[in-house]
């Protein structure tokens, strides 16, 4: 079951309603900076810009503006285990616990609204939704001796964290795969 150099997901491409409001949530919201434009003799009106969390990387994903979104259906909210076909939601993780609770009193401080802050086995997280209504997680990855045990159990586990403790975080981790 494990492969130890599979295929991973390399970057995502999102054609959107309004790529101004969507510049907004990935660029001013979530912290990642634009790297590029698209430019193209070929499609000289496409909208494409390119976008990144560090400079390590070419791109982590980009925005499309769609060429009519008013013929496109009215955005839908976000919901997890909802009717709507596509993508449920996109998992932004921050390279630090540190960063992560920086980056959810952002959100709290801008009044972005949430959709849930609960716990997985390997993660910590936050849901929003963008302004086309997919799911954002917000999340800090937990180390690897966490999860390793039992990544099946720990993929299914989840505490939801009231809006009362929203900015507070338990390290103490379940450690899946070991009797406790
Ligand atoms: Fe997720």
């Amino acid at each position: 079951m494990t492969s130890p150099q599979g295929p991973k997901i390399g970057h995502l491409v999102l054609t959107v309603r309004d790529i101004e409001a969507s510049h907004a949530f990935y660029g001013g919201v979530l912290g990642f900076e634009q790297c590029g434009q698209f430019k193209s003799e070929m499609f000289p009106d496409i909208d494409m810009r390119f976008y990144r969390g560090s400079a390590s990387r070419h791109h982590d994903f980009a925005l499309v503006q769609s060429p009519d979104p008013a013929t496109q259906p009215p955005v839908e909210p976000f919901d997890m285990f909802g009717n709507r076909v596509g993508v449920n939601h996109i998992a932004i993780s921050y390279p630090s616990r540190e960063a992560w609770l920086a980056k959810l009193e952002e959100i709290k401080d801008q009044q972005v609204p949430v959709y849930l802050r609960g716990n997985h086995g390997m993660t910590h997280s936050c849901y929003l939704q963008d302004p086309d209504g997919h799911g954002v997680e917000v999340l800090y990855d937990l180390p690897q001796h966490v999860w390793e045990g039992d990544v099946d159990a720990a993929l299914s586990h989840f505490e939801f964290v009231p809006d009362e403790h929203f900015l507070e975080d338990d390290t103490n981790y379940k450690i899946f795969g070991r009797q406790s």
